[in-house]
């Protein structure tokens, strides 16, 4: 949550820390503001509102500056209000700050700050920071003294920038259990919450790991640990395109993100199946420790923790091996079983999501191997995990998560069968079989992408509606968990999903005339029973849309979408699909914004 950048340079600091924050928006953005040095004044301008509100206040379009910090924010502490929005200050006006994370003790700090006649003027936890920098800057510390005797002081998460209106050339940053990126090029030290923000300026960064502090001037970087003893740290390339971090001719984030799944599933898939055993880069596992695995755990939030269900029943059925599939912010208070025989895998887009890296934290303290599965490169997850694989479905920006979640799930099915061939559960035929499928799974995603406009009209017949129950069973149901949430988060309609058995056991008092059902059905084996789920919501008036690459009479449903046939294990990359074009052009249609539903972050590092 909250979305940082900073400048410091040759060129105009004002124009890069906007574009930055454009490209950050999807980290929050119900208030945005920056602060440049200007002369030897600091300049701030902020509001609440989206960053192009920022844009227009006045007197930013002259600022002149090459030094500059700023920050679109995601409201903890205190309401969207230009009161709350950073950069904050301390009351004497020397240091400027922004803040992405939560300072725990801010009331504590509040107070001991108040007792030293330090006023504040906002709600945030944020503001301690500056007032507290300026305390020991008045007691005779140096600038980056100051700012470690701050930082020392701080319980919580923090990635920090910082500028002093008396140190004209200098920008010092730090982070703890929030992210933060510095990049460099001929032009200057560019820093950011993440790497999509800087693209356009550079290939070259270096991440800064917990409590670690960076210096920078004009012409230099100097690295410290969290004792100011000084270090080395290395800058290396990353390969990413501009073009993967833009929107190109597509109107909106999430609808370029559905239409990439083709190319980032077999992105995902790289080289993983091309020789006769699976490999992956960063993970190798014994036959001798596999063996002794009695228990996986799966454990993630939102989108990632659906797929975590979506390839429970493969896992076990592949690797023999008991599953388990739980929620982050459950797992990690309820003191779950494990120990060193236990596997732990951790599913998170962003690699950020605080309560999925506690979870993970948990399961190592108690002797497990943890594994991390991640899109973006260097997060805080990988740093934390045994191994981390990534998923390398490229940047997603959009909030709902629709690329990220279809390469989640090729990527742990690949992991499967990457445990089943060491394991030898299944014969060498039947994983070639499983295999050759995950190859073809791109091509299948790009014929439903081909054959949209049936699902467009669909979204025209129900975008007014006020409720949509979304149902089926085994790895269906995990669809209809996906896609109901896929459409309330962005629509703001309310879905629900349900086992398809479980709707006589009360949901089904909620059908009433013309609402709508989406089924999906794809298992040959349970079909049959779906289908009469089906028919006890039809008789009670519901409108029945049908999902199935099943044979089934067409015309007893109001709308069924035919979707290509696959292995019944890989179903849900198939299925999804057209739930979630439907999901956006529902909303398309409500003439809401898709990439940035309310209330939300796609980033989400508060517990
Ligand atoms: C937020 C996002 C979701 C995402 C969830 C978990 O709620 O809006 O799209 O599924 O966080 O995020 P992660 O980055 O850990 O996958």
């Amino acid at each position: 949550m909250c979305g940082i950048v900073g400048y410091l340079g040759n060129k105009k600091a004002c124009p890069i820390l906007v574009n930055g924050l454009k490209k950050l928006e999807y980290r929050g953005y119900d208030s945005a503001g920056i602060c440049v040095l200007e002369k030897n004044t600091l300049a701030v301008k902020k509001d609440k509102g989206r960053v192009k509100n920022l844009e227009t206040l006045d007197g930013i379009n002259s600022l002149e500056g090459t030094l500059g910090i700023a920050h679109t924010r995601w409201a903890t502490h205190g309401k969207p209000s230009k009161d709350n929005a950073h950069p904050h200050m301390d009351n004497s006006k020397t240091f400027a700050v922004v803040h992405n994370g939560i300072i725990e003790n801010f009331k504590e700090l509040r107070e001991f700050l108040g007792n030293n006649n330090y006023k504040f003027y906002s709600e945030t936890d944020s503001e301690v920071i500056p007032n507290l920098i300026h305390y020991y800057y008045s007691k005779g510390n140096n600038f980056i003294k100051s700012v470690n005797l701050a930082c020392k002081d701080l319980k919580g998460s923090y990635a920090l920038e910082i500028i002093c209106k008396n140190e004209p050339d200098t920008l010092i940053v730090t982070r703890k259990d929030s992210p933060l990126v510095i990049g460099t090029s001929e032009n200057g030290t560019y820093i950011s919450s993440d790497i999509p923000a800087l693209i356009a300026y550079t290939n070259n960064f270096c991440f800064l790991n917990d409590t670690e502090l960076a210096l920078i001037t004009k012409n230099n970087i100097e690295f410290f640990d969290c004792n100011l003893n000084s270090i080395n740290k290395e800058f290396s390339n990353v390969e990413l395109s501009a073009e993967s971090c833009d929107k190109g001719n597509f109107e909106d984030y999430m609808l370029k993100e559905i239409y990439e799944q083709p190319n980032s599933i077999r992105e995902t898939i790289g080289n993983t199946l091309n020789g006769e055993k699976i490999v992956f880069d960063t993970l190798q596992l014994s036959k001798k420790y596999l063996s002794t695995i009695k228990q996986i755990y799966i454990v993630a939030c939102g989108t990632a923790m659906h797929a975590g269900l979506g390839v429970k029943p493969n896992f076990e059925k592949f690797c023999n091996i008991p599953v388990c599939v739980d929620i982050a912010s459950e797992f990690r208070y309820r003191n779950p079983l494990i120990d060193e025989n236990t596997l732990c895998i951790y599913i998170s887009q962003s690699g950020e999501t605080a309560d999925t890296i506690a979870a993970l934290k948990l399961a190592k303290s108690k002797g497990a191997k943890t594994i991390a599965v991640t899109n973006v490169i260097e997060s805080s997850i990988t740093r934390e995990a045994d191994y981390f694989v990534y998923t390398h479905a490229g940047p997603e920006i959009a909030v709902a998560s629709t690329k990220a979640y279809t390469s989640q799930l090729v990527l742990l099915n690949i992991m499967a069968l990457y445990f089943a061939e060491i394991l030898e559960t299944i014969s060498k035929e039947e994983i070639n079989k499983l295999k050759k499928e995950i190859l073809l799974l791109s091509k299948k995603v790009d014929e439903i992408l081909k054959n949209t406009d049936k699902i467009k009209r669909l979204a025209k017949q129900i975008y007014n509606k006020r409720d949509v129950f979304f149902i089926g069973r085994g790895l269906d149901h995990t669809v209809a968990l996906e896609s109901a949430l896929k459409l309330k988060e962005i629509s703001y309609i309310h879905s629900e999903a349900y086992a398809a058995g479980e709707l006589k056991h009360g949901p089904i008092a909620l059908i009433e005339k013309n609402v709508p059902v989406i089924s999906i059905v794809t298992n040959p084996d349970l079909a049959d029973k779906t289908i009469s789920n089906i028919q006890e919501v039809i008789t009670r008036g519901a409108t029945s849309i049908v999902i199935t690459n099943q044979n089934i009479n067409e015309s007893n449903f109001d709308f069924v979408y035919k979707i290509p046939e696959t292995l019944e294990y890989y179903t849900p990359i198939i299925s999804v699909i057209p739930l979630q074009i439907l999901a956006y052009y529902v909303t398309k249609e409500k003439g809401l914004d898709v990439d940035k539903p309310r209330n939300l972050a796609k980033s989400v590092t508060v517990e």
